[in-house]
């Protein structure tokens, strides 16, 4: 029986919709069962496959992170109605030993609003979080937006004619809005992609160190296969002047995620908390819905399972199967992850990539069986300067949020 005080207690931004509320109910899944399948390291990449003992909660704390009240008290009902499903489920297999009904007994599911536009309510968020549970195990950082605006038929057709397969993984036709600003007068998708969970990961850093059990804190980044520091223009760091804000949101996301976690193993005096990033593939949510009626839509499904019977690993399609990424870094024992060995930047070609880490990603056969596959994370010493910068930024900032709440700056 595990003890109370390692009990996950798991944020998840943006829980009650898509990708986020499909983690929620992927941890459901696996926590109700003894032996949690995503826990185990039986992929290709891990370091031992050995089978895992022990990755079993008996309870668990799941905080929905949401922008409405309204729609996260709808999510939380839907996940404790599905949670009730699950253990009925489990009380008909042969052999069941209680396991699903303990959990669920231990299992609470609240809704804090947090609006990741507006730092003061970030702030507020993390209050309530610190004064209400004894400590956070899990960030997972997924809330997101993409001012999308229209698609650029022309290039949609182009991409679609050269190379349909990355056309509906990775698209460059979507057009974005330039310039739209948050309440904060910040750059509106940097401000809920990047520095909104930047602040929440500051706010909350404190907490994450308290839970010390052997699995450690983690926060989870949300990447994307669009992530591209091509379109990246670090003096343009808010990226209120790029028509690409969605794609170097996501690639500041990668940049930051592999320095907070270096920066984690190097200074943390207990556990450090690991900062990991993930992909979830392609799955079919409202995060393009601007752009969509109802024969698009439909268009877009029918070519992402063309795309997946086709041999695309990436076509997850269901936010369910997408969150596999996610849950599987929240349960797995870390000592199964692959560790790169630091390579020495090219001094003579600051733009010369070398493999400093890894990113975590969805992935599916042919008939939608989902795993998890990793890409290799590529830096170059620019980047990584960059990314020096962009951090320096992102404190600074914060800095100035807390003075002008009249809050200390936490270390
Ligand atoms: N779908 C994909 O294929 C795909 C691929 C790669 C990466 N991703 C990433 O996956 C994550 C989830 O996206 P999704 O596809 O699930 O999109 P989604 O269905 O649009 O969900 C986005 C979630 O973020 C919330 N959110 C948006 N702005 C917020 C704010 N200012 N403060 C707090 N919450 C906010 C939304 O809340 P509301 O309901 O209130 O709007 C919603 O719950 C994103 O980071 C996205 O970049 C998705």
């Amino acid at each position: 029986m595990s003890s109370p005080s390692s009990w996950p207690v798991v944020v998840v931004t943006g829980a009650n919709s898509g990708i986020g509320l499909g983690i929620c109910q992927r941890l459901l899944v696996q926590l109700i069962s003894k032996s949690p399948t995503d826990a185990q390291p039986h992929y290709d990449f891990h370091v031992q496959s050995k089978i895992v003992d022990g990755v079993s909660f008996n309870g668990l704390t799941l905080i929905l992170a949401c922008r409405s009240r309204q729609r996260g008290e709808a999510a939380r009902d839907k996940l404790y109605q599905f949670a009730d499903e699950q253990v009925r489920q489990h009380e008909t297999f042969p052999g069941y030993d209680g396991h699903a009904e303990t959990f669920r007994k231990h299992l609470t599911i609240v809704v804090h609003t947090v609006d990741l536009s507006r730092i003061q309510t970030v702030f507020r968020f993390a209050d309530e979080v610190t004064k209400t549970y004894p400590y956070v195990s899990h960030l997972i950082c997924n809330a997101g937006v993409a001012s999308f605006v229209s698609i650029n038929w022309f290039l949609a057709i182009k991409q679609l004619a050269t190379d349909w397969i990355e056309a509906v993984t990775a698209p460059i036709y979507y057009t974005q809005e330039v310039g739209q600003l948050s309440q904060d007068g910040l750059g509106w998708v940097w401000q809920c992609n990047v520095f909104g969970h930047y602040v929440l990961f500051r706010a909350l850093k404190a907490h994450l160190a308290k839970y010390q059990t052997s699995t450690g804190a983690r926060v989870i980044w949300m990447s994307s296969h669009e992530s591209n520091p091509m379109y990246y223009d670090p003096t343009d760091w808010q990226l209120t002047k790029s028509a690409h804000s969605y794609e170097s949101s996501k690639f500041q996301m990668d940049l930051i995620a592999h320095n907070l976690d270096q920066a984690s193993l190097q200074d943390s005096d207990g556990l450090p908390t690991r900062h990991l990033t993930v992909l979830p593939g392609v799955a079919g949510t409202n995060i393009a819905s601007a752009l969509l009626g109802t024969f698009s839509s439909i268009c877009m499904f029918l070519s992402f399972y063309l795309a997946r019977f086709l041999g695309s690993p990436y076509h997850l399609i269901s936010a369910f199967k997408a969150s596999i990424s996610a849950v599987h870094l929240c349960l797995v024992p870390l000592a199964f992850l692959p560790t790169v060995d630091p390579t020495e930047f090219d001094d003579s070609d600051p733009t010369a990539t070398v493999e400093v880490g890894v990113r975590y990603v969805s992935q599916c056969g042919r008939w939608g069986k989902e795993h998890v596959g990793t890409m290799k994370l590529m830096r170059s010493k620019e980047q990584n300067k960059q990314c020096d910068d962009l951090l320096d930024h992102c404190e600074r900032l914060f800095t100035t949020f807390c003075e002008a709440e009249g809050r200390p700056v936490p270390s």
